[in-house]
């Protein structure tokens, strides 16, 4: 199947949950499985969330598909997770070998995409992927990320935790 194709397909399927799921956490618990099943160079998906009212201010390891990782808390000075959410920008690396901000996960990881998810304008959390594969994540790749994030955002405004 074209890429393109299959891309669509998924945001398709992710456009679905969000109907079908009826709070944000079964949202994000399946669409990192989604995800993780459906997307072959997608080897880590989770969501990091920043702690409420955690001065300063801390993200944490939410739902998660691939193996346990040691960063399960990542304050905002530290790591491309950490560059993410304290930017509200989408962070893409190519070869993270090069990246003197990335925190190692796992040994295998070559590439990450890292995009925010906004509650009512504000950065409340994150959709983080690893690659296996050098330069996974390309614009169509980081479209449907972004999706993802938005459509996560979109459930926490109307229906809460
Ligand atoms: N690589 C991330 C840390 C999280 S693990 O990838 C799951 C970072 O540099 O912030």
């Amino acid at each position: 199947m074209p890429v393109a194709d299959k891309l669509g397909e998924v945001r398709n399927e992710i456009s679905d949950l969000a109907q079908a799921e009826p709070t944000a956490q079964d949202l994000m618990r399946k669409m990192v499985k989604l995800l993780h099943d459906r997307m072959l160079k997608y080897n880590w998906v989770g969501f990091y969330m920043l702690e409420p009212g955690a001065k300063p201010p801390m993200l944490v390891l939410g739902a998660f598909e691939g193996a346990m990782t040691p960063h399960t808390r990542i304050p905002l000075n530290q790591g491309i997770c950490g560059a993410a959410a304290s930017s509200g920008q989408t962070v893409v690396v190519d070869d993270v070998s090069k990246d003197p901000r990335y925190l190692a996960c796992s040994l295998e990881t070559k590439s990450e995409i890292v995009v925010p998810v906004f509650k009512n304008g504000k950065v409340v959390g994150e959709l983080d992927i690893d690659s296996h594969f050098p330069a996974a994540f390309t614009p169509e790749h980081q479209a449907l990320v972004q999706h993802c994030a938005e459509v996560v955002g979109k459930k926490l405004e109307t229906a809460g935790r």
